[in-house]
């Protein structure tokens, strides 16, 4: 039997954190706390027919780890890569980005004028995008720069701020995502010796190793240490300087979930998001991003059984969509993306109430000065596909 993990009372209930009103949010169009005694049983149709309202002007995005009553709203789902792909392409004036802040921001740098990027809700971050901040990415830079003669391409994730990426940018790198990162370091590697990695440690390790980077050419840049706690010589010696951040979800995977899976259900495929850590992913049959997992799993034949390695809400649509296979999480405690899961049914209602009375709340608006060399390095991630 499918093993489905019960989110929907957590989804429909007004949890006071979930729906706290933010400060910016108070005061602008119509009042997001009249929409917490919202009954669950009307979003639906009110969303619907805002959404038929808006028509051409509105698009949503929508991420697969977004919960069930948000995403079926989506007029385009996908993976962070798809989705930039997206919002790059898209014509409508009002981008609703139901993902979180770092894939919000991506947007805004690759819209077009007088489109308008809304994140439904300004609490969704990122944990992982947080562990590199701008300031201590420069210092690291100088260091290495101290270093001398070390020629090191930037290479930062999706899962990054913008500063982030306009400092990759700036610095002749690019941005990655889980889907194309192998042919973007492939990229990097031509045109310098040496990479930073920004700010997941595991995807970098993961993705170097697969290419044919043995493990003692890469090193973790700790930032609260000098010279991020290596040596000048095992910085001359490393191929990859990988930031010490990484996903609280997919860290909760180890390797001894793997192993009970293989226990537990003979014949059942491992396949995890190359967040998980380098033992998990070494242990797994197969890695994907979340478009790529879906993929997988939907391609594969019927009868086959799935333990998968990445956020519970997609885990669970896969196994309720996909119901001539078996889909279970390789972690039987819940993996929830918290920040994800802030975006409601009553979030998304309240943003496009505004659109209709013509306020734009919860704009996500890149400063001009880190659009410019965001997408530079955002522009170079695209074209290499
Ligand atoms: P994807 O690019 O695979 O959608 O991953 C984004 C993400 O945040 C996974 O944690
Ligand atoms: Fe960030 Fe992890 Fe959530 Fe992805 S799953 S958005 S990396 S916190």
């Amino acid at each position: 039997m499918p093993q489905l993990i019960e989110l929907g009372r957590l989804t429909s209930q007004a949890q006071p954190s979930t729906l706290r009103v933010p400060e910016m949010e108070k005061g602008v169009g119509c009042d997001f706390s009249s929409y917490l005694l919202v009954p669950d049983t009307s979003l639906d149709e009110r969303i619907g027919a805002a959404v038929q309202k808006l028509g051409s002007d509105l698009v949503i995005l929508g991420h697969h780890y977004q919960r069930d009553e948000v995403i079926r709203f989506a007029r385009f789902r996908g993976d962070s890569l798809k989705l930039a792909q997206q919002a790059a392409e898209c014509d409508a004036k009002y981008i609703v980005f139901c993902g979180v802040h770092f894939m919000a921001e991506s947007a805004d740098v690759l819209r077009r004028l007088g489109q308008v990027v809304i994140l439904p809700d300004l609490n969704a971050g990122c944990s992982m995008a947080d562990m590199a901040e701008i300031g201590q990415v420069e210092t690291c830079w100088a260091e290495l720069e101290a270093v001398g003669g070390l020629d090191v391409v930037p290479v930062t994730y999706m899962n990054s701020t913008a500063a982030i990426k306009a400092f990759t940018g700036l610095h002749g790198g690019s941005v990655v995502t889980s889907s194309n990162a192998a042919r973007v370091l492939q990229w990097a590697f031509t045109e310098g010796q040496r990479v930073l990695f920004l700010p997941d440690e595991h995807l970098g390790r993961n993705t170097a190793y697969s290419m044919g980077i043995p493990l003692d050419e890469m090193i973790v840049w700790d930032p609260e240490q000098e010279l991020g706690g290596n040596t000048e010589l095992s910085i001359r010696r490393a191929k990859m300087i990988l930031w010490k951040g990484y996903c609280s979800v997919h860290q909760r995977f180890l390797p001894e979930h793997v192993d009970r899976v293989r226990a537990e259900h003979p014949g059942m495929r491992v396949i995890v998001h190359p967040e998980c850590r380098f033992e998990v992913v070494q242990k797994a049959d197969d890695t994907g991003s979340t478009e790529g997992i879906l993929k997988k799993i939907t391609a594969a034949p019927p009868g086959s059984s799935w333990a998968v390695g990445t956020e519970v809400h997609l885990v669970n649509r896969l196994a309720k969509t996909l119901t001539d296979r078996t889909v279970i999480s390789l972690d039987p405690h819940v993996c929830v993306c918290t920040t994800m899961f802030r975006i409601t049914p009553q979030h998304l209602l309240w943003t496009l109430d505004n659109l209709l009375e013509g306020t734009v709340v919860n704009r996500i608006s890149v400063p001009e000065n880190e659009r410019r060399w965001a997408r530079v390095a955002l522009d170079r991630m695209l074209q290499l596909g």
